[in-house]
């Protein structure tokens, strides 16, 4: 069990959300409910390990100044007690409904899982109405993560879940609801047939969520067991942003694609989106997955935290491709810049607050920022490519990512935390998400063949009232 709050920390976050204490993963819940943004997030409060499962709960009215909530639900019943899993919100009758999954290990060590709901009038209290609906035959107790949505266009609601087959492939289901009570099984998310032309399908997708923003449809999914391609699917488990199509009611398909990452960087996995009340589609992901031993070793663990979320993305589409890029809200945390003419030798310290650095490149050869010692970014023009090198904490040796462009870079914009750094390439185009840890302060480095006006902003700390300690 963990005493108290993270005080000082070597490796602070300033604006990424983190738990006080413990181990977060997962976003959870995310809404904007009567004027609040809401993130919820998995959380084990009692020690750095994947059990215990709560949802922690931070509420904001602008997603830079942060209030933390009390716990909002912890495992308790019969359906929970093994670990509040991950799900999502909505609103409906000025009511505040949390879907979840109950994850129950029995006493010979069966694990089951439960589809459940909670409801709140204030935001903040939660009452728990149980399980929605029993397990789906011909899928293992792999089934989790509802994502539930009002689709106006069939006047119904849905919910789907990142399943198993009994057979352990990945896939998703999809129910219905007319009245929000009564949920029905329709089948798979997808026809089978298409999800066998796919080039991996994996043996669990968790975390499934599905939008369209403008008409185009995308799917976003964990699913686990891909095999390395390349330079694809390096990480331990992948985060695949895939384009959809939705044709009658109720009706998914999944045509033939490569599989390409939401994100080409070390940490970001579990995304999740919500729609903010201006229409923007917003999205958080957890900057985490890896092997235990990986995360064993992770450096604040012996400041007893682990983890934090990516800042909020605002998602939109560019010539049908989904793009991401930082919410505007964000530049409220600049506070002294500087504007420059780029060129081989800028240097900068991260200040304890953070940074952002944004280069906007007219003509580019080779070059490469670092980041201190244990992070670089290259760009080689004549691969078209960008390197992410980084030191990996667990084995000291130098750990790469890879990301083609499909055209010249035009602009690297870079979110610089003490210990999480997130760029976004071409006003959007990709994003790559890594932390990193330095207990000296950094100094930010730009060498090699490169033209064009860099910004570099010092940014200030988000705001966090620490209403509460813990539970
Ligand atoms: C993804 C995940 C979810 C699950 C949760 C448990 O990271 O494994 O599928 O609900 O984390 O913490």
């Amino acid at each position: 069990m963990l005493d108290g709050t993270v005080k000082e920390s070597l490796y602070p976050l300033n604006f990424h959300i983190t738990p006080t204490v413990g181990l977060l993963n997962d976003p959870n819940g995310l809404i904007h409910f009567k004027g609040v943004y809401h993130v919820f997030y998995q959380w084990n409060p009692a020690g750095t390990t994947h059990a215990n499962k709560a949802w922690g709960h931070v509420t904001s009215p602008d997603m830079i100044r942060w209030e933390r909530q009390p716990v909002a639900l912890v495992p308790s019943e019969s359906y929970d007690k093994d670990g509040i899993y991950s799900g999502s919100a909505v609103e409906k009758d000025g009511k505040l409904y949390l879907f979840y999954t109950g994850n129950v290990i029995e006493d010979d060590g069966e694990r089951r899982s439960f589809q459940c709901r909670a409801v709140s009038t204030d935001g903040k209290t939660f009452e728990k109405t149980g399980p929605l609906f029993e397990h789906p035959a011909g899928y293992t107790r792999h089934v989790r993560d509802p994502k539930v949505w009002f689709e106006k266009a069939d006047n119904c609601w849905y919910l789907i879940l990142g399943a198993q087959r009994d057979s352990e492939e990945g896939t998703a289901l999809l129910y219905r609801s007319d009245d929000f009570d009564d949920w029905h099984l329709q089948g798979e998310l997808f026809p089978q047939a298409e999800l066998a032309q796919l080039s991996q399908q994996g043996y669990m997708w968790e975390c499934p969520d599905l939008f369209d923003i403008d008409g185009n449809w995308f799917y976003l999914y964990c699913p686990q067991g891909l095999v390395p391609q390349g330079t694809h699917y390096q990480n331990l488990y992948q985060t695949i942003a895939a384009k959809v199509e939705k044709k009658g009611v109720g009706e998914f398909h999944f045509p033939p694609q490569r599989l390409l990452e939401l994100d080409w960087g070390f940490d970001s996995y579990a995304p999740q989106t919500f729609v903010a009340s201006d229409g923007r589609r917003i999205l958080y992901s957890w900057m985490g997955v890896m092997t235990l031993e990986k995360e064993s070793a992770m450096p604040t663990q012996g400041e007893q935290w682990l983890h934090c979320l990516t800042v909020p993305r605002e998602l939109f589409v560019r010539n049908g491709h989904l793009c991401q890029r930082p919410v505007i809200e964000l530049t409220q945390l600049r506070q002294e810049g500087v504007n420059f003419e780029l060129e081989s030798g800028f240097t900068k310290a991260l200040p304890q607050t953070g940074g952002e650095l944004i280069l906007d490149i007219d003509q580019a050869a080779d070059f490469s920022v670092a980041i201190g010692k244990t992070m670089t970014f290259h760009y080689s023009q004549a691969n078209q490519e960008l390197t992410l090198e980084r030191l990996d904490w667990l084995t000291e040796a130098i750990e790469t990512r890879h990301y083609y462009l499909t055209g010249l870079l035009t602009q690297l914009h870079m979110l610089i935390d003490r210990s999480a750094v997130e760029v976004f390439v071409n006003g959007g185009e990709a994003a790559a998400a890594a932390r990193f840890f330095e207990v000296a302060q950094p100094e930010i480095r730009l060498e090699g063949e490169i033209k064009g006006q860099g910004q570099w902003y010092s940014l200030g700390r988000m705001e966090v009232t620490e209403e509460m300690n813990v539970l």
